[in-house]
């Protein structure tokens, strides 16, 4: 059991903190390419920081504290200019290194003053790979950006989700190191919901294994490596020369786990919220398009938010099986599961996890409202 103390020093993530410290030692992804290609803004909070992405009109990206030096206007209402973000209020512009470049009125009034040049803004490198924009907090010298086997592989089409999870990074990581779970909520409690909802019970199997194999852990192990430690189980029906064990689930420190086709990446917004991005590849279709870091689909994962005790709402979101007609077929308009826009392969447990988010957030706001 971890005291307060420990509890504090892991979780923690602010400027300042241990763990904050270490953590800005890693590039994160802050944005989707696809999400971000045209000239823009976006507001970003990551680390417990408030900033500012922003693409200028050359294509440059920057990321910047969220308030102009000037008088504290929201950077997030600037207008992208050719070399870097001007804002709204008074029109100071800042380049992508923090650094203000033009005071229009100042220079109107001194041309010759320099004093836009002792005026900075934070700013932290941004670099974009595979589909993701990413971001370094630390200090110099800046890391290189790892170029992760999944980012960069040739022959795979990808799609990229996300969601932002309230509850702490650490959370997320330590259920990655609980293999058991798969068996239970995963299989045996989605099995549970779908007996529910009137349709066939779905065994969560990937492209290629046997869908006779059942989902009872018979072994599971733990191995330190390089990067970070790989989590391995034998499930009922399987033995050690199966990939689960002679591969698999390595999780990349921090904040990483790489699943066979794809990575999970947890990125810490604050100390309550994490942003969840799911990064996958599949074995492309005969007619799946070929796609460009730009290109690669983006879908929300819809988290749900049960604000209030279940029996003080009267939230029993099981019930959802209410939705299905007797017949046991879903009733027009329901919803189903979404598909990428590239048609990629979203069968697996992550398509069913969106298609029954999506109802119980659904499910959440109806009986909230
Ligand atoms: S507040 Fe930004 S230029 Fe004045
Ligand atoms: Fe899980």
């Amino acid at each position: 059991m971890l005291t307060r103390e420990q509890n504090e020093l892991l979780t923690r993530v602010g400027p300042g903190t241990p763990m904050g410290e270490l953590l800005r030692r890693y590039w994160h992804p802050v944005a989707v390419s696809s999400q971000f290609k045209d000239h823009g803004t976006k507001p970003v909070r990551i680390l417990g920081e408030d900033l500012v992405l922003f693409r200028d009109r050359s294509g440059r990206l920057g990321l910047i504290g969220d308030r102009c030096q000037h008088r504290r206007a929201g950077m997030v209402f600037g207008i992208p200019e050719q070399d870097g973000l001007r804002c709204a209020y008074h029109g100071w512009m800042y380049n992508a290194a923090g650094q203000c470049i033009e005071q229009p009125y100042e220079s109107t009034e001194d041309p010759g003053s320099a004093f836009k040049d002792k005026i900075t803004i934070k700013a932290y490198p941004v670099s974009e790979l595979g589909g993701l924009i990413f971001a370094y907090l630390g200090p110099e010298p800046v890391p290189v950006l790892p170029r992760w086997d999944i980012y960069v592989m040739d022959g795979v089409v990808r799609d990229i989700g996300s969601g932002v999870v309230p509850c702490n990074w650490l959370q997320i990581m330590d259920n990655s190191m609980d293999p058991i779970h798969v068996e239970w909520l995963h299989q045996r409690f989605t099995d549970y919901v779908f007996e529910h909802l009137g349709r066939p019970r779905r065994r969560v199997v990937r492209e290629g294994e046997r869908d006779e194999r059942g989902w009872r852990h018979v072994k599971i192990g733990f191995t330190v490596f390089e990067h970070g430690i790989t989590k391995r189980r034998v499930l009922e029906g399987g033995s050690e020369e199966d990939e689960d064990w002679t591969i698999g689930h390595p999780v990349v420190f921090p904040n990483i786990l790489r699943t066979p086709n794809a990575f999970q990446i947890r990125v810490p917004v604050d100390d309550t919220h994490t942003w969840h991005v799911w990064y996958s590849t599949y074995a492309p279709k005969p007619d799946s398009v070929e796609q460009t870091p730009e290109t690669i689909p983006y879908f929300e994962v819809p988290i749900p938010r049960c604000l209030e005790p279940a029996s003080r709402t009267g939230l029993c979101w099981i019930t959802t099986a209410a939705r299905t007609s007797p017949s046991g077929t879903r009733k027009a308009g329901s919803p189903t599961a979404r598909r990428s826009t590239s048609g990629a392969l979203t069968e697996g447990w992550s398509s069913t996890a969106r298609y029954s988010n999506s109802r119980w957030r659904s499910r959440c706001v109806a009986t909230i409202q």
